[in-house]
């Protein structure tokens, strides 16, 4: 397309030069005067190379070092084509400066008279056009070349700055989330909200993984902890408001009888010593009860396993009732259910603990002329059912999901409730989770109450 305009606005180059030069036009050919000629435009138009050929092609006077010009002859058939215009342009001609290139040109043919001379030819963008147009293109190539590496090496910054972000992002929301935590401490259940994922293939998404997990768990280790020590400090104060109603009663009776001691009769007296006896032992009592829940919380407590019968057991802890039932006119009676032996290898301590626990209830909560039931049943192979039965009171369904509960004592309030810890069944709950068994409640108010558990041999 360059070539194509190039010799289009050329193309009457070496014909204005023919007609506007005298001895050209007079078809005159003076090697000298031309040589000059060429020489002088060339000065003017370096990008032009000047040739006179006579009619074969052959070059007579030329403007270039004779060195430069390897050709002697010129194909005279492009020169046709265009003087005549018979073909598209650009059309090439001979390069006389290579023996195998092709150039453009103008040319115009020289005559004599009506005899064909010669021809002017006219090398258009000649070599040293191309060599300028050649360093010119060079020079903008390198130019190019500067500013793509230029804007190369920004991109590959910009690239490495978004995928070094990218990658450390996560490193950075890890810091964040532990300076998080290390300023809030550990009691914020929600303090790492991220979405850290298991299963990534990021390291350090597995870590803030890790990282969300212990914090959750130290938490909910935390609340834990919070409550235990809440729940203690309440327990706490509940039952030394339990053991200072007794003591001021003991205290009470005894600054009685010894500030006034010669105005009491000896059965005032009497009386005074007996309810003191009757608090102390109340006292000791609760404060038994309060040093067994304490040392089963301690966690190290250890089994005892002794083989015995299971029926006996029951026939003793009766045996041992029989006496404060007589008084209130309640039968105590065993039933059993059993096929085989009732010898089993477990602790007798704690299940005659147990056992004497719910017994005592029974009787509290039952009126007089009523029955407590102590059953045995086999379940399975070496398993019994145990169940403490009494027809008294029962429990209101508000209070049977807190009656285990360490000091909740129910609604059901009988004579000298008050007077109780409320952490008889909570011993009970905790003695069989040691021989990993579970208490349970069936009660009807006013109808009555029935404790079962079960009991494995060893
Ligand atoms: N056999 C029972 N009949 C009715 N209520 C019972 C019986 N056993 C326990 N309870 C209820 O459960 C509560 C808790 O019992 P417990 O932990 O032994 O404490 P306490 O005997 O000191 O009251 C009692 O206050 C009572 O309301
Ligand atoms: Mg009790």
């Amino acid at each position: 397309m360059r070539y194509q305009s190039e010799q289009s606005l050329h193309l009457s180059l070496a014909a204005n030069l023919a007609r506007d030069n005298p001895l050209l036009q007079q078809g005159v050919y003076d090697h000298k005067a031309l040589k000059n000629l060429f020489h002088t435009l060339m000065v003017l138009g370096p990008a032009f190379e000047f040739y006179y050929l006579d009619d074969q092609g052959n070059i007579l006077t030329h403007s270039a070092d004779p060195s430069l010009v390897k050709r002697d002859k010129v194909n005279l058939e492009p020169l046709l084509q265009l003087t005549q215009n018979r073909a598209q342009l650009p059309i090439y001609g001979d390069d006389p400066r290579h023996l195998s290139r092709q150039k453009i040109f103008s040319a115009a043919p020289v005559f004599n008279g009506i005899n064909l001379k010669g021809y002017l030819y006219v090398i258009v963008a000649g070599e040293k056009y191309d060599s300028a147009v050649a360093s010119s293109r060079q020079i903008r190539q390198s130019e190019y070349s500067i500013a793509i590496l230029v804007f190369a090496i920004v991109l590959l910054f910009i690239i490495m700055l978004c995928l070094f972000r990218y990658f450390t992002n996560p490193l950075r929301q890890l810091i964040r989330d532990m300076n998080l935590v290390q300023k809030e401490g550990f009691n914020q259940v929600e303090l790492v909200p991220n979405n850290w994922q298991k299963n990534s293939y990021s390291e350090v998404h597995q870590l803030g993984f890790v990282f969300q997990n212990m914090i959750q768990t130290i938490n909910q280790q935390f609340s834990q902890l919070k409550n235990i020590d809440e729940n203690r400090k309440t327990l706490l104060a509940d039952l030394s408001h339990d053991l200072r109603t007794p003591l001021s009663s003991i205290q009470g009776y005894i600054e009685t009888i010894a500030i006034s001691d010669k105005n009491l009769t000896e059965q005032q007296k009497q009386t005074f010593i007996g309810t003191a006896l009757r608090c102390t032992k109340q006292l000791k009592k609760m404060i038994d009860q309060i040093f067994e829940l304490a040392h089963l919380d301690k966690g190290d407590v250890s089994m005892t396993y002794e083989e015995f019968n299971l029926l006996e057991l029951l026939y003793d802890v009766k045996a041992k009732f029989e006496l404060a039932a007589n008084e209130k006119s309640i039968s105590i009676k065993v039933e059993a259910k059993v096929s085989g032996n009732q010898i089993i290898k477990n602790d007798i301590g704690k299940i005659e603990r147990v056992l004497s626990n719910l017994i005592e209830n029974a009787l509290r909560h039952s009126s007089s002329g009523g029955e407590i039931i102590l059953s045995i049943e086999t379940k399975g192979t070496d398993s019994f059912m145990v169940k403490v039965k009494d027809f008294g009171t029962g429990i209101s369904d508000e209070d049977i999901p807190y009656i285990f509960d360490a000091r909740y004592r129910g609604s059901n309030a009988t004579k000298g409730n008050n007077e109780r810890g409320g952490l008889g069944l909570a011993i009970c709950k905790k003695l069989l989770s040691l021989m990993n068994e579970e208490i349970s409640v069936e009660s009807v108010l006013g109808q009555g109450s029935c404790f079962s558990f079960n009991i494995k041999s060893r």
